[in-house]
This record gives structure tokens, sequence and C-alpha cells, in this order.
């Protein structure tokens, strides 16, 4: 079998949002098929791929992407006709070269995005190799033990995802102290089970956000903190042993650039960064945190600096992680990395647009000691692609939303699935 490419063929689908995105479909001569679907983010990175959106009011608020659509089933299953699909590092090549912008503008990420995933899936599927497999080879990764991901689990949603009123977007439990996936999954459901007991004991909402969390209208950032401790203890946990904490600032949302000052509410306070810096230490003091992500703005890059520098000083050993500030993008990892602005960078495919720009970030950060965390978007479908992605790399974290909502389980019922497959060949 040659496993040539036959066809691509896209269409609009619709995310989690209920907003339009890409499902693309790759026959190959061999009749393999094989497709992939794009995410979307809400709290997006100025610096991202371009998102090609239709812009025609009258259809899905401007949202639709047949454009972009339309640019997979003409321009790029045009170029792309006849080559191998096992090649993905010139399959994206192609794409890269045809669309010959820096934000992938001509094509739209999305378009390109799509075709590179549902390469990736048919490459697997002609090999005979699960997707993790198929992946780290096709790059000649070293991940012999394909190493689990320790899940992030963002049980109370803030930011743009949610309208609880909280300032920081993410609040995640991390069970990194509990051994096989199995079992970390049931801790974060039974957590996620014992937080809507205390909410709905408390006369709170325990509607949920884009990625499945709750979203209560709390008082303060610290009331949200001590409730996911109540809830850890609750489920019969032990926070700081078992289960740690970590945060998604997403600053950018609640950074305001012409008084250079960050609005935090519901506290309704105003902070400059070092005041902002000062908050999140007393928060690393106070609880098992472990992770802040996005904590400044992502032009600011002096001041990620001078957080770095003074979490050394207090000899406070945590991950600082880049996500807006280095969307994926090598460019900006490098100026990180040089600056020492973090120690730990956000994974998402769509903020780049091929397979093959994300392994080279990835391989950058590993080889400057960074963590890696593999991430979903806000907006999502039920493709489980980012969770044998993060296998394949020997990803430290996934974060792929709550214990709820079935784009968000999809990823870590896939996980479930590699332990099980890994450990029956053991
Ligand atoms: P987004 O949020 O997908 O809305 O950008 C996720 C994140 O900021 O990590
Ligand atoms: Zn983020």
């Amino acid at each position: 079998m040659l496993n040539k490419i036959k066809k691509i063929q896209a269409r609009e689908v619709l995310d989690s949002r209920g907003n339009p995105t890409l499902k693309v479909e790759v026959v190959l001569d061999n009749k393999i098929k094989a497709t992939a679907s794009v995410p979307s983010g809400a709290s997006t990175g100025e610096f991202e791929a371009l998102e090609m959106r239709d812009g025609d009011i009258k259809r899905y608020n401007g949202k639709g992407v047949l454009k972009a659509c339309e640019n997979v089933n003409k321009k790029i299953n045009k170029i792309l006709k006849g080559e191998t699909v096992t090649n993905q590092k010139k399959i994206d090549k192609i794409m890269l070269d045809l669309d010959g912008t820096e934000s992938k503008s001509n094509l739209g990420a999305n378009a390109i995005l799509g075709v590179s995933l549902a390469c990736a899936r048919a490459g697997a599927i002609a090999t005979n190799k699960p997707l993790y497999k198929y992946i780290a080879t096709s790059y000649k990764l070293q991940a012999t033990s394909y190493k689990l991901p320790t899940p992030m689990f963002n049980i109370l949603n803030g930011g743009k995802h949610a309208d609880s009123g909280l300032a920081i977007q993410e609040f995640m439990i991390a069970p990194i102290g509990i051994k096989t996936m199995k079992e970390k999954i049931r801790a974060g459901s039974e957590i996620f089970h014992s937080l809507k007991k205390i909410l709905l004991n408390r006369g709170y909402s325990t509607g949920i956000g884009d990625e499945g969390g709750f979203a209560p209208k709390l008082e303060s950032h610290t009331e949200a903190f001590d409730l996911i401790l109540g809830a850890i203890k609750k489920a019969g946990y032990q926070a700081g042993k078992e289960i740690f904490l970590a945060i998604d600032a997403a600053a950018n949302s609640f950074f305001i650039p012409e008084d250079n000052k960050y609005i935090l509410k519901p506290e309704n306070i105003s902070l400059d960064y070092n005041r902002l810096i000062a908050l999140y230490m007393e928060w690393i003091k106070k609880y098992p945190l472990i992770s802040i992500e996005d904590g400044l703005n992502e032009n600011n890059w002096d001041d990620w600096e001078e957080m770095m520098k003074k979490l050394k000083s207090e000899n406070l050993r945590m991950m600082i992680v880049a996500d807006d500030l280095t969307v994926t993008n090598v460019t900006r990892l490098k100026k990180a990395t040089e600056n020492k602005c973090a120690n730990a960078i956000i994974i998402k495919l769509n903020q780049i647009g091929t397979l093959t720009e994300t392994m080279e970030c990835v391989k950058m950060a590993q080889e400057a000691g960074w963590k890696i965390i593999v991430s979903h978007r806000s907006g999502e479908t039920c493709d489980d692609f980012i969770a044998d992605l993060a296998v394949a790399v020997g990803a430290d974290f996934l974060k792929a939303g709550s214990l709820s909502r079935g784009e968000r389980l999809a990823k870590y019922n896939r996980l479930m699935e590699i332990e099980k497959e890994k450990l029956s060949h053991c």
C-alpha cells in the first residue's frame, strides 16, 4: 500500500460553544480514512496564528468558516493530492509554503491544522500504530516509556469563560500524588462532585462555564481557593500531598494597558505588576499552589522576568507557565527562554497551526528544561488528539478542562484507554 492522499475535504461543524469550526477528512488511495476537528480559544493571545472566520454577519454572527473549508477543499486538496500521508513534515511544509505568511492568513491556521491532524491520524491508521506512538516515531522522539501526563482539572471557571465575576480564569486541581491515571481521574471526579455539594449547601449556583468547571458568583479569589480545599478534604483526599492547585490567570483579560494596571474583580482592586506578583506570592505561601499560568500581560516581558527573580529570591519553587506569552511559537519561546521569563509552557496546536511546528516548540522547551503542559481550548470538540499528543511528547501535564462536558471528558477517557493499552503490553 502506498498510502497516498486521494482526497481531503473539510466541512463546517459546531464546537462546544455552538460556534462553527472545521472537521477535515483525509481519504487515502487504499481507502483508509481519518478525520480531525479544530478547537477555538476565547482568551486568545495577540500573537496566535490566524483563525479564519468568514465575517459574514448574516451567518453565525460572522463566525462561519466556509472560506477556510473552501481553502481545504480546493487549494490544499489540489496541492497535497498524491503525497504520501506518512511524510507529515513534508505535508506541513507544503501547506506553509502555499500559505506563505507568518500568521497563516492566506489559508487560515484552522484550515491548515485540520489537514495536518487528519493526515497524522491517517498515517497512524496506515502504519497500524496508536496515534501517540505514530507521532513519537514520526518525529524521532525518544519517548520509549510513553509517560502519561498528570491532568490539570479546571473545576472553577472565571475570566472570559464564565460569568462568575472572578478575574482569574481557571482554578485547577492536579492529582500529582496519585499514581495511576484511572485513580487520578477518579480523584478529580470525586472532588468535582464534592465541590458541587458544598456550593449547593451554601446556596451558590452550580451552573458551569465553558470548560465545565463551576461558575458561582463568589466574593473573592481566596473564597475560591478555600472552597476547593474544602472539596478536596470532603472527598477524602489530602491537599498538598495528593492534590495540588494550579491557576491560569489569563492576565491579559484584566489588564488595562493605558494605566499598566490589573483590575482584580470581584475584590475590585487595581494593582500594578509588583503588587499583583506580591498577591500571587501570598497565595503561594498560603495554598498548595504549584503553577501560575499567564500571571502577567503577554507584552510585558520584563515583568515576567522580574516575577521569576522574585520567586527565586524567596526560594518559592513553582511552575511559571507561559501561554499567551509564547503562543506555541518558537520565536517567542526563544526570547522567553533567553530572558528566563518562565519555566513551563502551554502547548496548543491551533496557536501555531501545524503538528510539525508544535513538535518543534515542544522540543525547544524541553531542551531548555521547561515543563510541558499540553492544552485544549475553551471551544472544543470531542476530538481527543491532544491526549495522544501529550503522551507522545512525554508531557508533564494535560489541561483539558473539568470533569463534566463530553468534549472535556473525551480527552481524559482517552488517557485511561492509553494507560490500559500500555499496561496490557507490559
Ligand atoms: P482559551 O483559554 O482557549 O479561551 O484561550 C485557555 C487558556 O487560556 O489556557
Ligand atoms: Zn491560558
